[in-house]
Protein backbone atom coordinates (compact mmCIF):
# COMPACT_ATOMS: atom_id res chain seq x y z
CA UNK A 1 0.00 0.00 0.00
CA UNK A 2 1.16 3.35 -0.97
CA UNK A 3 2.55 5.42 2.33
CA UNK A 4 0.71 8.46 1.18
CA UNK A 5 -1.43 10.22 -1.47
CA UNK A 6 -2.22 13.60 -2.95
CA UNK A 7 -4.98 14.20 -4.59
CA UNK A 8 -4.76 18.16 -4.49
CA UNK A 9 -1.83 21.03 -3.75
CA UNK A 10 -2.32 23.14 -0.48
CA UNK A 11 -2.64 25.71 -2.40
CA UNK A 12 -4.52 25.06 -4.95
CA UNK A 13 -8.00 23.64 -2.39
CA UNK A 14 -10.73 25.56 -3.52
CA UNK A 15 -14.66 25.55 -3.13
CA UNK A 16 -14.23 22.40 -5.59
CA UNK A 17 -12.85 20.26 -2.82
CA UNK A 18 -15.73 21.70 -0.28
CA UNK A 19 -16.86 18.69 1.67
CA UNK A 20 -14.61 15.93 0.13
CA UNK A 21 -12.04 13.56 1.54
CA UNK A 22 -8.53 15.07 0.03
CA UNK A 23 -4.94 13.99 0.36
CA UNK A 24 -2.16 16.35 0.86
CA UNK A 25 1.37 16.52 1.35
CA UNK A 26 4.00 19.22 2.66
CA UNK A 27 6.13 20.79 5.05
CA UNK A 28 4.83 21.71 8.72
CA UNK A 29 4.70 25.53 8.03
CA UNK A 30 3.28 26.43 11.76
CA UNK A 31 1.60 24.65 14.68
CA UNK A 32 -0.49 26.19 16.87
CA UNK A 33 -1.09 23.27 19.95
CA UNK A 34 -4.27 24.16 22.00
CA UNK A 35 -4.30 20.90 23.63
CA UNK A 36 -7.78 19.58 22.68
CA UNK A 37 -7.74 21.58 19.08
CA UNK A 38 -3.95 21.55 17.19
CA UNK A 39 -4.00 23.91 14.06
CA UNK A 40 -1.30 23.26 11.63
CA UNK A 41 -0.06 25.54 8.36
CA UNK A 42 0.56 22.89 5.99
CA UNK A 43 2.99 24.06 3.25
CA UNK A 44 4.15 22.92 0.02
CA UNK A 45 5.21 24.78 -3.64
CA UNK A 46 1.49 25.65 -4.30
CA UNK A 47 1.16 27.38 -0.60
CA UNK A 48 -0.68 26.71 2.44
CA UNK A 49 -3.61 25.54 4.47
CA UNK A 50 -4.90 24.71 7.90
CA UNK A 51 -5.16 21.97 8.81
CA UNK A 52 -6.96 20.93 12.75
CA UNK A 53 -6.41 18.06 14.55
CA UNK A 54 -9.64 17.47 16.60
CA UNK A 55 -9.59 14.40 19.15
CA UNK A 56 -13.36 13.99 18.03
CA UNK A 57 -12.10 13.56 14.60
CA UNK A 58 -9.52 11.13 14.87
CA UNK A 59 -8.25 10.28 18.32
CA UNK A 60 -4.58 8.87 16.86
CA UNK A 61 -4.09 12.11 14.62
CA UNK A 62 -4.62 14.02 16.78
CA UNK A 63 -2.98 12.25 19.31
CA UNK A 64 0.18 12.03 16.66
CA UNK A 65 -0.02 15.81 15.98
CA UNK A 66 1.32 16.44 19.82
CA UNK A 67 4.91 15.73 18.30
CA UNK A 68 4.57 17.51 15.23
CA UNK A 69 6.80 20.59 15.18
CA UNK A 70 8.07 23.09 12.24
CA UNK A 71 9.66 21.33 8.93
CA UNK A 72 8.29 18.12 9.87
CA UNK A 73 7.06 16.21 6.45
CA UNK A 74 3.76 14.76 6.83
CA UNK A 75 0.72 13.68 5.14
CA UNK A 76 -2.79 13.91 5.64
CA UNK A 77 -6.47 12.81 4.47
CA UNK A 78 -9.21 14.77 5.72
CA UNK A 79 -12.26 16.40 4.80
CA UNK A 80 -12.05 20.34 3.58
CA UNK A 81 -14.51 22.66 5.40
CA UNK A 82 -15.25 26.08 5.83
CA UNK A 83 -13.69 27.88 8.68
CA UNK A 84 -16.28 29.70 10.86
CA UNK A 85 -16.91 33.21 10.07
CA UNK A 86 -14.51 34.87 12.07
CA UNK A 87 -11.67 32.43 11.63
CA UNK A 88 -11.92 33.44 8.11
CA UNK A 89 -8.11 34.58 7.29
CA UNK A 90 -8.01 36.40 4.11
CA UNK A 91 -4.81 37.14 3.41
CA UNK A 92 -4.58 33.15 2.56
CA UNK A 93 -5.84 32.27 -0.38
CA UNK A 94 -7.35 29.02 0.61
CA UNK A 95 -8.00 31.46 3.85
CA UNK A 96 -11.84 30.51 4.31
CA UNK A 97 -11.43 26.36 4.38
CA UNK A 98 -9.51 24.26 6.46
CA UNK A 99 -9.19 20.02 6.60
CA UNK A 100 -10.07 18.37 9.50
CA UNK A 101 -7.62 15.67 9.76
CA UNK A 102 -8.65 12.19 9.62
CA UNK A 103 -5.09 10.33 9.08
CA UNK A 104 -1.49 11.12 9.83
CA UNK A 105 1.61 10.03 9.12
CA UNK A 106 5.14 11.59 9.14
CA UNK A 107 6.93 11.13 6.68
CA UNK A 108 9.94 12.97 8.14
CA UNK A 109 11.15 14.51 11.58
CA UNK A 110 13.26 17.46 11.16
CA UNK A 111 15.58 18.39 14.13
CA UNK A 112 15.69 22.64 14.86
CA UNK A 113 16.46 23.89 11.95
CA UNK A 114 19.30 26.45 11.85
CA UNK A 115 17.39 28.87 10.82
CA UNK A 116 13.69 29.38 9.72
CA UNK A 117 12.55 29.79 6.30
CA UNK A 118 10.49 32.65 7.39
CA UNK A 119 13.47 34.55 8.84
CA UNK A 120 14.23 37.48 6.56
CA UNK A 121 17.71 38.78 8.49
CA UNK A 122 19.72 35.50 7.67
CA UNK A 123 23.40 36.03 6.64
CA UNK A 124 24.22 34.67 3.25
CA UNK A 125 26.72 32.25 4.19
CA UNK A 126 24.16 30.46 6.19
CA UNK A 127 22.09 30.91 3.89
CA UNK A 128 24.45 29.59 0.90
CA UNK A 129 25.38 26.53 3.06
CA UNK A 130 22.17 25.36 3.98
CA UNK A 131 20.43 26.42 0.56
CA UNK A 132 17.81 23.81 0.41
CA UNK A 133 16.43 25.64 3.27
CA UNK A 134 16.88 28.90 1.88
CA UNK A 135 15.27 27.66 -1.66
CA UNK A 136 11.93 27.12 0.75
CA UNK A 137 11.09 30.58 1.18
CA UNK A 138 8.18 31.76 -1.42
CA UNK A 139 10.63 34.33 -2.94
CA UNK A 140 12.68 32.07 -4.08
CA UNK A 141 10.20 29.97 -5.57
CA UNK A 142 9.38 32.73 -7.46
CA UNK A 143 12.58 33.59 -8.59
CA UNK A 144 13.12 29.84 -9.81
CA UNK A 145 9.84 29.56 -11.11
CA UNK A 146 10.02 32.38 -13.06
CA UNK A 147 13.62 31.67 -14.68
CA UNK A 148 11.80 28.40 -15.78
CA UNK A 149 9.07 30.39 -17.36
CA UNK A 150 11.50 32.98 -19.23
CA UNK A 151 13.38 30.18 -20.02
CA UNK A 152 10.79 28.02 -21.65
CA UNK A 153 9.43 30.93 -23.05
CA UNK A 154 12.50 31.71 -25.06
CA UNK A 155 13.07 28.02 -26.39
CA UNK A 156 9.25 28.69 -27.88
CA UNK A 157 10.31 31.75 -29.23
CA UNK A 158 13.39 30.08 -31.23
CA UNK A 159 11.81 27.17 -32.12
CA UNK A 160 9.23 28.94 -33.83
CA UNK A 161 11.89 31.08 -35.57
CA UNK A 162 13.02 28.21 -36.93
CA UNK A 163 16.37 27.68 -34.52
CA UNK A 164 17.58 24.34 -33.54
CA UNK A 165 19.24 23.73 -30.01
CA UNK A 166 22.33 22.31 -29.86
CA UNK A 167 24.55 21.47 -27.16
CA UNK A 168 28.49 22.44 -27.23
CA UNK A 169 30.96 20.29 -25.49
CA UNK A 170 31.82 21.16 -21.55
CA UNK A 171 35.19 19.59 -21.71
CA UNK A 172 37.05 21.41 -24.66
CA UNK A 173 39.50 23.99 -25.33
CA UNK A 174 40.01 27.91 -23.99
CA UNK A 175 37.67 29.82 -25.21
CA UNK A 176 38.46 33.42 -26.32
CA UNK A 177 35.96 35.72 -23.92
CA UNK A 178 39.18 36.73 -22.22
CA UNK A 179 38.94 35.85 -18.48
CA UNK A 180 40.68 32.96 -16.76
CA UNK A 181 39.64 29.91 -17.65
CA UNK A 182 38.74 26.83 -15.37
CA UNK A 183 40.92 23.67 -16.33
CA UNK A 184 40.21 19.79 -15.93
CA UNK A 185 42.97 17.92 -16.14
CA UNK A 186 43.05 14.62 -18.00
CA UNK A 187 43.88 11.43 -17.00
CA UNK A 188 44.41 9.75 -20.20
CA UNK A 189 46.59 12.46 -21.54
CA UNK A 190 48.38 12.95 -18.40
CA UNK A 191 49.34 16.42 -17.86
CA UNK A 192 46.86 18.33 -20.09
CA UNK A 193 44.12 20.06 -19.32
CA UNK A 194 40.63 20.26 -20.76
CA UNK A 195 39.24 23.98 -20.21
CA UNK A 196 36.12 24.65 -19.15
CA UNK A 197 33.88 26.74 -21.77
CA UNK A 198 34.31 30.78 -21.57
CA UNK A 199 31.11 30.62 -23.32
CA UNK A 200 30.37 28.19 -26.89
CA UNK A 201 31.39 30.87 -29.15
CA UNK A 202 33.56 28.78 -31.08
CA UNK A 203 31.51 25.79 -31.40
CA UNK A 204 28.77 27.91 -32.55
CA UNK A 205 30.87 29.44 -35.23
CA UNK A 206 31.47 26.12 -36.34
CA UNK A 207 28.37 25.42 -36.18
CA UNK A 208 27.80 27.76 -38.86
CA UNK A 209 30.48 25.98 -41.33
CA UNK A 210 28.18 22.60 -40.99
CA UNK A 211 25.79 24.70 -42.31
CA UNK A 212 23.32 24.88 -39.26
CA UNK A 213 22.08 28.25 -40.22
CA UNK A 214 19.99 29.28 -36.95
CA UNK A 215 21.36 27.59 -33.58
CA UNK A 216 20.88 28.60 -30.01
CA UNK A 217 21.54 27.19 -26.67
CA UNK A 218 20.59 27.24 -23.16
CA UNK A 219 24.61 27.12 -22.12
CA UNK A 220 26.79 26.52 -18.89
CA UNK A 221 29.79 29.11 -19.31
CA UNK A 222 32.86 29.29 -16.39
CA UNK A 223 34.62 32.24 -16.41
CA UNK A 224 37.12 32.48 -13.21
CA UNK A 225 37.14 35.62 -12.43
CA UNK A 226 36.11 37.74 -9.58
CA UNK A 227 32.91 37.18 -8.44
CA UNK A 228 30.32 40.60 -8.04
CA UNK A 229 26.89 41.03 -7.57
CA UNK A 230 26.66 40.21 -11.70
CA UNK A 231 28.90 37.47 -12.05
CA UNK A 232 29.40 34.17 -10.77
CA UNK A 233 32.15 31.96 -11.87
CA UNK A 234 29.28 29.23 -13.65
CA UNK A 235 26.69 31.19 -15.11
CA UNK A 236 24.42 30.36 -18.38
CA UNK A 237 23.93 32.43 -20.97
CA UNK A 238 20.82 32.22 -24.18
CA UNK A 239 23.29 31.72 -26.50
CA UNK A 240 22.51 32.33 -30.54
CA UNK A 241 24.44 32.55 -33.78
CA UNK A 242 22.64 32.90 -37.47
CA UNK A 243 24.42 33.11 -40.84
CA UNK A 244 24.20 35.37 -43.53
CA UNK A 245 23.15 38.21 -41.46
CA UNK A 246 23.91 41.92 -40.45
CA UNK A 247 23.41 43.78 -37.34
CA UNK A 248 20.11 44.39 -38.06
CA UNK A 249 18.92 41.20 -38.27
CA UNK A 250 20.36 40.15 -35.01
CA UNK A 251 19.16 43.07 -33.15
CA UNK A 252 15.46 43.15 -34.63
CA UNK A 253 15.78 39.04 -33.93
CA UNK A 254 16.41 40.08 -30.04
CA UNK A 255 13.92 42.79 -29.57
CA UNK A 256 11.10 40.62 -31.06
CA UNK A 257 12.68 37.85 -28.50
CA UNK A 258 11.68 40.63 -25.55
CA UNK A 259 8.77 41.76 -26.91
CA UNK A 260 7.48 37.54 -27.10
CA UNK A 261 8.58 37.59 -23.60
CA UNK A 262 7.29 40.70 -22.16
CA UNK A 263 3.53 39.02 -23.13
CA UNK A 264 4.21 36.22 -22.34
CA UNK A 265 5.53 36.95 -18.69
CA UNK A 266 3.69 40.04 -18.17
CA UNK A 267 1.15 40.04 -20.55
CA UNK A 268 2.50 43.41 -21.40
CA UNK A 269 3.46 45.05 -24.81
CA UNK A 270 7.43 45.83 -24.77
CA UNK A 271 8.20 49.04 -26.84
CA UNK A 272 9.81 48.05 -29.39
CA UNK A 273 12.71 49.08 -31.08
CA UNK A 274 14.49 49.95 -28.32
CA UNK A 275 16.88 52.91 -28.10
CA UNK A 276 19.71 52.80 -29.82
CA UNK A 277 23.75 55.09 -29.03
CA UNK A 278 26.79 54.79 -30.39
CA UNK A 279 29.86 53.36 -27.68
CA UNK A 280 31.30 56.91 -28.39
CA UNK A 281 28.56 58.97 -26.83
CA UNK A 282 27.72 56.63 -24.33
CA UNK A 283 30.67 57.24 -22.83
CA UNK A 284 30.61 61.27 -23.21
CA UNK A 285 27.22 61.49 -21.50
CA UNK A 286 26.94 58.39 -19.26
CA UNK A 287 30.88 57.35 -18.54
CA UNK A 288 30.55 54.44 -19.21
CA UNK A 289 29.51 51.59 -21.64
CA UNK A 290 26.06 50.67 -20.38
CA UNK A 291 24.35 54.01 -19.31
CA UNK A 292 21.28 53.23 -17.07
CA UNK A 293 18.69 55.42 -19.07
CA UNK A 294 16.18 55.48 -16.50
CA UNK A 295 17.18 58.87 -15.31
CA UNK A 296 18.89 61.86 -16.80
CA UNK A 297 21.25 63.91 -15.23
CA UNK A 298 24.11 63.47 -18.06
CA UNK A 299 27.47 64.42 -17.78
CA UNK A 300 28.22 67.37 -20.09
CA UNK A 301 31.66 68.82 -21.33
CA UNK A 302 32.15 72.32 -18.88
CA UNK A 303 35.46 72.45 -20.68
CA UNK A 304 34.64 75.62 -22.43
CA UNK A 305 33.41 77.41 -19.39
CA UNK A 306 36.53 77.37 -18.30
CA UNK A 307 38.67 78.58 -21.14
CA UNK A 308 40.55 81.26 -19.46
CA UNK A 309 40.11 80.54 -15.78
CA UNK A 310 42.79 82.08 -13.08
CA UNK A 311 42.02 78.92 -11.26
CA UNK A 312 45.53 77.72 -10.68
CA UNK A 313 44.87 73.56 -10.57
CA UNK A 314 42.06 73.75 -13.39
CA UNK A 315 44.60 75.14 -15.86
CA UNK A 316 47.38 72.70 -15.26
CA UNK A 317 44.59 70.02 -16.10
CA UNK A 318 43.99 71.86 -19.09
CA UNK A 319 47.20 72.90 -20.29
CA UNK A 320 47.91 68.32 -19.78
CA UNK A 321 45.00 68.45 -22.59
CA UNK A 322 42.65 67.31 -19.60
CA UNK A 323 39.00 68.22 -19.55
CA UNK A 324 36.39 69.47 -16.83
CA UNK A 325 32.75 67.56 -16.82
CA UNK A 326 30.23 67.87 -14.89
CA UNK A 327 26.27 66.93 -13.85
CA UNK A 328 23.54 69.16 -12.77
CA UNK A 329 21.28 68.46 -10.42
CA UNK A 330 18.27 70.39 -10.16
CA UNK A 331 16.06 71.29 -7.61
CA UNK A 332 17.98 69.96 -4.93
CA UNK A 333 19.08 71.78 -1.13
CA UNK A 334 22.21 70.23 -0.62
CA UNK A 335 23.72 71.27 3.26
CA UNK A 336 27.19 72.11 3.30
CA UNK A 337 28.13 68.78 5.12
CA UNK A 338 26.25 67.05 2.43
CA UNK A 339 28.64 68.62 -0.59
CA UNK A 340 31.03 67.81 1.75
CA UNK A 341 30.24 64.02 1.78
CA UNK A 342 30.01 64.10 -2.09
CA UNK A 343 33.05 65.36 -2.48
CA UNK A 344 34.41 62.42 -0.28
CA UNK A 345 32.96 60.56 -2.18
CA UNK A 346 34.81 61.72 -5.37
CA UNK A 347 38.19 61.19 -3.63
CA UNK A 348 36.90 57.67 -2.88
CA UNK A 349 36.62 57.25 -6.61
CA UNK A 350 40.11 58.46 -7.33
CA UNK A 351 39.32 62.44 -7.95
CA UNK A 352 41.92 64.56 -7.27
CA UNK A 353 37.98 66.89 -5.60
CA UNK A 354 34.73 67.96 -6.45
CA UNK A 355 34.22 71.68 -7.96
CA UNK A 356 30.70 72.98 -7.08
CA UNK A 357 28.62 76.01 -8.23
CA UNK A 358 24.91 76.45 -6.96
CA UNK A 359 22.45 78.79 -8.07
CA UNK A 360 20.85 80.44 -5.10
CA UNK A 361 17.51 81.82 -5.35
CA UNK A 362 18.55 85.31 -6.07
CA UNK A 363 20.44 83.94 -9.11
CA UNK A 364 23.55 84.58 -7.82
CA UNK A 365 26.40 81.57 -7.65
CA UNK A 366 27.78 79.74 -4.40
CA UNK A 367 30.93 78.38 -4.58
CA UNK A 368 34.33 77.81 -3.16
CA UNK A 369 36.03 79.33 -6.51
CA UNK A 370 32.68 82.00 -7.05
CA UNK A 371 35.20 85.05 -6.57
CA UNK A 372 37.23 83.05 -9.88
CA UNK A 373 34.19 82.53 -11.68
CA UNK A 374 33.60 84.91 -14.48
CA UNK A 375 30.16 87.18 -14.36
CA UNK A 376 28.69 85.33 -17.80
CA UNK A 377 29.38 82.16 -16.03
CA UNK A 378 25.48 81.88 -15.30
CA UNK A 379 24.94 82.64 -19.05
CA UNK A 380 27.56 80.19 -20.41
CA UNK A 381 26.42 77.23 -18.39
CA UNK A 382 23.04 77.61 -19.58
CA UNK A 383 24.82 77.14 -23.07
CA UNK A 384 26.09 73.36 -21.87
CA UNK A 385 23.29 72.71 -19.51
CA UNK A 386 19.51 72.73 -19.96
CA UNK A 387 17.06 73.79 -17.78
CA UNK A 388 19.74 75.39 -14.81
CA UNK A 389 18.03 78.33 -12.63
CA UNK A 390 17.53 78.47 -8.88
CA UNK A 391 18.63 75.58 -6.26
CA UNK A 392 20.60 73.78 -9.52
CA UNK A 393 24.05 72.33 -8.65
CA UNK A 394 26.54 71.77 -10.84
CA UNK A 395 29.26 69.08 -9.82
CA UNK A 396 31.94 69.11 -11.13
CA UNK A 397 35.48 66.90 -11.98
CA UNK A 398 38.58 68.17 -13.68
CA UNK A 399 40.98 65.71 -15.29
CA UNK A 400 42.26 63.22 -18.00
CA UNK A 401 39.42 62.18 -20.23
CA UNK A 402 39.01 58.49 -19.56
CA UNK A 403 39.47 58.32 -15.98
CA UNK A 404 37.63 61.36 -15.11
CA UNK A 405 34.46 60.63 -17.21
CA UNK A 406 34.96 56.96 -15.79
CA UNK A 407 34.01 58.86 -12.41
CA UNK A 408 31.63 61.13 -12.97
CA UNK A 409 29.72 58.30 -14.69
CA UNK A 410 30.04 56.15 -11.48
CA UNK A 411 29.39 59.41 -9.53
CA UNK A 412 25.80 60.03 -11.70
CA UNK A 413 25.04 56.56 -10.41
CA UNK A 414 25.61 57.04 -6.76
CA UNK A 415 23.76 60.70 -7.22
CA UNK A 416 20.87 58.75 -9.07
CA UNK A 417 20.30 56.05 -6.04
CA UNK A 418 20.96 58.03 -2.75
CA UNK A 419 18.98 61.20 -4.17
CA UNK A 420 15.83 58.71 -5.30
CA UNK A 421 16.47 59.62 -9.15
CA UNK A 422 15.80 56.29 -10.48
CA UNK A 423 12.11 55.84 -10.81
CA UNK A 424 11.61 51.98 -9.46
CA UNK A 425 9.53 49.41 -11.55
CA UNK A 426 11.13 50.79 -14.84
CA UNK A 427 12.57 48.53 -17.48
CA UNK A 428 15.06 50.51 -19.88
CA UNK A 429 16.73 48.80 -22.91
CA UNK A 430 19.06 50.40 -24.93
CA UNK A 431 21.66 49.40 -27.74
CA UNK A 432 25.26 50.51 -27.45
CA UNK A 433 26.81 50.40 -31.01
CA UNK A 434 30.16 51.05 -32.90
CA UNK A 435 32.57 49.85 -30.14
CA UNK A 436 36.12 50.41 -30.72
CA UNK A 437 37.80 46.97 -32.25
CA UNK A 438 40.24 47.22 -29.65
CA UNK A 439 41.25 48.85 -26.22
CA UNK A 440 45.38 49.18 -24.78
CA UNK A 441 46.11 47.65 -21.91
CA UNK A 442 48.56 50.25 -19.71
CA UNK A 443 49.95 47.69 -17.47
CA UNK A 444 50.42 44.96 -19.98
CA UNK A 445 51.31 47.50 -22.66
CA UNK A 446 49.39 45.33 -25.21
CA UNK A 447 46.31 46.02 -27.47
CA UNK A 448 43.47 43.32 -27.36
CA UNK A 449 40.01 42.66 -28.51
CA UNK A 450 37.38 44.33 -26.45
CA UNK A 451 34.93 42.05 -27.40
CA UNK A 452 36.77 38.74 -28.84
CA UNK A 453 39.41 38.43 -31.75
CA UNK A 454 36.85 37.20 -33.94
CA UNK A 455 34.19 40.27 -34.25
CA UNK A 456 34.45 41.73 -37.58
CA UNK A 457 35.74 45.22 -37.72
CA UNK A 458 33.63 48.29 -39.47
CA UNK A 459 35.16 48.69 -43.13
CA UNK A 460 38.02 51.32 -43.39
CA UNK A 461 40.04 49.57 -40.79
CA UNK A 462 42.82 48.69 -42.68
CA UNK A 463 43.70 52.28 -43.22
CA UNK A 464 43.03 53.29 -39.28
CA UNK A 465 45.28 53.62 -36.66
CA UNK A 466 44.54 50.52 -34.09
CA UNK A 467 42.68 52.66 -31.39
CA UNK A 468 40.44 54.46 -33.94
CA UNK A 469 39.00 50.96 -35.63
CA UNK A 470 35.54 49.91 -34.78
CA UNK A 471 34.10 46.82 -34.00
CA UNK A 472 30.59 45.31 -35.54
CA UNK A 473 29.74 44.48 -32.32
CA UNK A 474 26.01 45.35 -30.43
CA UNK A 475 25.20 45.34 -26.35
CA UNK A 476 22.29 45.24 -24.87
CA UNK A 477 21.66 46.99 -22.20
CA UNK A 478 18.82 46.44 -19.52
CA UNK A 479 18.71 49.16 -16.47
CA UNK A 480 22.37 50.03 -16.71
CA UNK A 481 23.83 46.37 -16.77
CA UNK A 482 25.06 44.94 -19.41
CA UNK A 483 22.64 41.68 -20.60
CA UNK A 484 24.23 41.03 -23.65
CA UNK A 485 26.46 41.13 -26.25
CA UNK A 486 27.52 39.64 -29.90
CA UNK A 487 28.54 40.55 -32.84
CA UNK A 488 29.22 40.04 -36.81
CA UNK A 489 32.03 37.23 -36.78
CA UNK A 490 35.46 37.60 -39.61
CA UNK A 491 34.60 34.96 -41.90
CA UNK A 492 38.06 35.68 -43.71
CA UNK A 493 40.94 33.90 -42.94
CA UNK A 494 43.04 36.77 -43.87
CA UNK A 495 41.13 39.05 -41.75
CA UNK A 496 41.34 37.01 -38.82
CA UNK A 497 45.34 36.44 -39.25
CA UNK A 498 45.68 40.43 -39.29
CA UNK A 499 43.43 41.11 -36.31
CA UNK A 500 45.66 38.42 -34.15
CA UNK A 501 48.63 40.04 -35.86
CA UNK A 502 47.63 43.33 -34.46
CA UNK A 503 46.48 41.45 -31.21
CA UNK A 504 50.20 40.56 -30.87
CA UNK A 505 49.59 36.86 -31.42
CA UNK A 506 51.90 35.46 -34.09
CA UNK A 507 50.91 32.80 -36.72
CA UNK A 508 52.47 30.05 -34.42
CA UNK A 509 50.43 31.26 -31.28
CA UNK A 510 47.34 32.11 -33.62
CA UNK A 511 48.09 28.05 -34.68
CA UNK A 512 48.34 26.63 -31.66
CA UNK A 513 44.93 28.12 -30.46
CA UNK A 514 42.61 28.53 -32.89
CA UNK A 515 44.08 26.51 -35.76
CA UNK A 516 40.90 24.68 -36.10
CA UNK A 517 38.65 27.58 -36.59
CA UNK A 518 41.83 29.41 -38.82
CA UNK A 519 41.45 26.36 -41.15
CA UNK A 520 37.41 26.03 -41.41
CA UNK A 521 38.06 29.57 -42.20
CA UNK A 522 39.40 27.86 -45.87
CA UNK A 523 37.07 25.26 -45.92
CA UNK A 524 33.72 26.81 -46.50
CA UNK A 525 33.13 29.33 -43.94
CA UNK A 526 29.46 31.44 -44.10
CA UNK A 527 29.35 34.94 -42.78
CA UNK A 528 27.63 35.41 -39.51
CA UNK A 529 26.63 36.94 -36.44
CA UNK A 530 25.19 35.86 -32.98
CA UNK A 531 24.86 37.31 -29.54
CA UNK A 532 24.89 36.05 -26.08
CA UNK A 533 21.92 37.12 -23.14
CA UNK A 534 23.24 36.52 -19.25
CA UNK A 535 20.21 34.79 -18.69
CA UNK A 536 21.25 35.03 -14.40
CA UNK A 537 21.38 39.03 -14.86
CA UNK A 538 18.37 39.60 -16.75
CA UNK A 539 16.16 36.89 -14.40
CA UNK A 540 17.81 39.16 -11.39
CA UNK A 541 16.61 42.69 -13.40
CA UNK A 542 13.21 40.95 -14.45
CA UNK A 543 12.29 39.96 -10.17
CA UNK A 544 14.06 43.10 -8.74
CA UNK A 545 16.68 40.86 -7.38
CA UNK A 546 20.36 42.80 -5.94
CA UNK A 547 22.06 40.10 -7.23
CA UNK A 548 22.29 36.91 -9.70
CA UNK A 549 22.84 34.78 -6.24
CA UNK A 550 18.99 35.07 -5.87
CA UNK A 551 17.93 33.36 -9.03
CA UNK A 552 20.13 30.87 -9.05
CA UNK A 553 19.57 27.68 -7.12
CA UNK A 554 23.10 26.58 -6.27
CA UNK A 555 25.16 30.00 -6.75
CA UNK A 556 28.83 29.81 -4.88
CA UNK A 557 30.35 33.21 -2.62
CA UNK A 558 32.39 35.04 -3.53
CA UNK A 559 35.48 33.74 -3.32
CA UNK A 560 33.60 30.88 -5.55
CA UNK A 561 33.48 28.31 -2.58
CA UNK A 562 30.46 26.32 -3.13
CA UNK A 563 29.61 26.14 0.62
CA UNK A 564 26.58 23.61 0.50
CA UNK A 565 28.70 20.75 -1.18
CA UNK A 566 31.99 22.71 0.57
CA UNK A 567 33.68 22.51 -2.59
CA UNK A 568 36.59 22.35 -4.08
CA UNK A 569 38.27 20.09 -1.90
CA UNK A 570 41.39 18.34 -1.37
CA UNK A 571 41.99 15.24 -3.80
CA UNK A 572 43.70 12.55 -2.46
CA UNK A 573 47.35 11.41 -3.05
CA UNK A 574 46.33 8.34 -4.72
CA UNK A 575 43.94 10.56 -7.41
CA UNK A 576 46.43 12.98 -7.86
CA UNK A 577 48.69 10.01 -9.07
CA UNK A 578 46.08 8.88 -11.69
CA UNK A 579 46.10 12.18 -13.13
CA UNK A 580 49.62 12.56 -13.09
CA UNK A 581 49.86 15.52 -11.02
CA UNK A 582 51.28 16.72 -7.98
CA UNK A 583 49.95 19.51 -5.62
CA UNK A 584 52.44 21.97 -3.67
CA UNK A 585 51.12 22.53 -0.68
CA UNK A 586 51.11 25.78 1.05
CA UNK A 587 53.16 24.86 4.45
CA UNK A 588 51.02 24.93 7.69
CA UNK A 589 52.04 28.29 9.64
P1 LIG B 1 30.05 38.14 -23.32
O1 LIG B 1 31.37 37.79 -22.76
O2 LIG B 1 29.73 39.59 -23.48
O3 LIG B 1 29.86 37.53 -24.77
O4 LIG B 1 28.93 37.44 -22.45
C1 LIG B 1 27.55 37.59 -22.78
C2 LIG B 1 26.76 37.89 -21.52
O5 LIG B 1 26.96 36.89 -20.52
C3 LIG B 1 26.80 37.47 -19.24
N1 LIG B 1 28.00 37.20 -18.42
C4 LIG B 1 27.96 36.80 -17.14
N2 LIG B 1 26.94 36.58 -16.31
C5 LIG B 1 27.22 36.15 -15.06
N3 LIG B 1 28.47 35.92 -14.60
C6 LIG B 1 29.55 36.13 -15.41
N4 LIG B 1 30.78 35.87 -14.95
C7 LIG B 1 29.31 36.60 -16.73
N5 LIG B 1 30.11 36.91 -17.79
C8 LIG B 1 29.29 37.27 -18.79
C9 LIG B 1 26.60 38.96 -19.43
C10 LIG B 1 27.16 39.17 -20.82
O6 LIG B 1 26.58 40.28 -21.45
N6 LIG B 1 30.53 34.65 -26.88
C11 LIG B 1 30.13 36.02 -26.61
C12 LIG B 1 28.77 36.35 -27.20
C13 LIG B 1 28.79 36.53 -28.68
O7 LIG B 1 29.68 37.26 -29.19
O8 LIG B 1 27.87 35.98 -29.34
C14 LIG B 1 30.10 36.24 -25.11
O9 LIG B 1 30.21 35.34 -24.31
O10 LIG B 1 25.21 39.24 -19.37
Amino acid sequence: MRQYERTVFCGAVTTAQLEKNVALCGWVHKRRDFGNLIFVDLRDRSGLIQLVFNPTTSPQAHADAHALRSEFVIAVTGVVTPRAPGMINSDLPTGQWEVQVESLTILNKAKVLPFSPEDTQVDEEMRLKYRYIDLRRPVMHENLALRSKVLFAAREFFIKEDFWEIETPILTKNTPEGAREFLVPSRGAKGEFYALPQSPQMYKQLLMASGIERYFQIARCFRDENTRADRQPEFTQLDLEMSFVQESDVIDLMERLFAFLWKRIFAQELPIPFMRMTYDRAFAEYGNDKPDMRFENTIHDCTPLFKNTELSFLHAVLDKGGKIGGIHLANTQFTRSEIDGWSDRVKELGGQGLLWVRIKEDGSLESPVAKFLPSTFFESACQVFSGLGPNSILFMVAGEYKPTWELLGKLRLALGEQLGLIPAGQFKFLWVTDFPLFEYDEQSKQWSAVHHPFTSPQAGWETQELGQMKARAYDVILNGIELGGGSIRIHDAQMQDKVFDLIGLTKQQAQKKFGFLLEAMELGFPPQGGLAIGVDRFIMLLTGSKSIREVIAFPKTASAYDLLMESPTIVPEEQLKDYGLCVIRKKEK
